[in-house]
């Protein structure tokens, strides 16, 4: 049984298009696989919060030196890295906030690349140090962005500090399949904006459908 871990970063809640997105994905996964256990981690709507003194100390010694203040810092982190490990398939959904992603997601990501438990460091291989310790994991980022041109080759491509941040982030964790689907122009009036959505719900079940063939 396959174990899917949906997160959600969006401030919004039933307006959200990026969480309509993960909630398609559930539907449609679980419409597929009856069976799969589903956990849900909201970020937008949570305080999520941001490494201090007490978590980068305690982050960076061996747990059994650790004073209890350190341990107690390091609780959220410890939570959010067992519902990562303990995930197949992991499903983001984010907006696109001033070209990057919204500060709760910033703030997971900080509380989830940790030295020794997502990734670990071969000094010896100085261009690229990271070993990821999260292994056999599948991503989807579900995103959400008011403007368009962000892909590949488009006009706007050097302001997206979206995908290609999360993906390098996740690549150090060690998850190297991932997939990505983009409701783009939400801000360009209601008709491009259902144009798009509706394009990115068609998408997303096919990839789920293509995704559920190959395992
Ligand atoms: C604070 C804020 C910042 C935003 N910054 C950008 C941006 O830099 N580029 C962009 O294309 N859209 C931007 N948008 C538009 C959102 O990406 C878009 O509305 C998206 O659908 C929001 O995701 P959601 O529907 O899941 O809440 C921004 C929206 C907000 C609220």
């Amino acid at each position: 049984m396959k174990k899917v871990l949906v997160i959600n970063a969006s401030a919004r809640g039933q307006r959200s298009q990026s969480r309509k997105l993960t909630e398609i994905f559930t539907e449609h996964w679980k419409g597929k696989r009856t069976e799969t256990e589903i956990t849900n981690r909201q970020l937008g709507s949570a305080d999520v919060p941001h490494v201090n003194e007490n978590w980068i100390a305690a982050a960076f010694k061996p747990e059994t030196t650790r004073t209890e203040d350190e341990r107690k810092a390091l609780e959220t982190s410890d939570t959010y890295i067992a519902e990562l490990h303990q995930a197949d398939i992991i499903v983001l959904g984010t907006p696109m906030y001033n070209w990057s992603i919204p500060s709760a997601l910033k703030a997971y990501i900080d509380q989830v690349v940790r030295v020794n438990e997502t990734f670990r460091i071969d000094a010896t291989n100085i261009q690229y140090p990271y070993i990821g310790l999260l292994e056999n994991k599948t991503l989807f980022l579900l995103l959400s962005r008011g403007d368009q041109g962000y892909e590949k080759g488009g006009y706007n491509e050097h302001m997206n500090f979206q995908d290609p941040y999360l993906k390098t982030v996740f690549n150090i964790m060690g998850i190297h399949h991932i997939h990505v689907i983009a409701i783009n122009g939400i801000s360009y009036g209601p008709e491009k904006a259902q144009k798009s959505i509706e394009l990115s719900h068609q998408e997303l079940k096919d990839l789920i459908d293509l995704e559920l063939k190959q395992q």
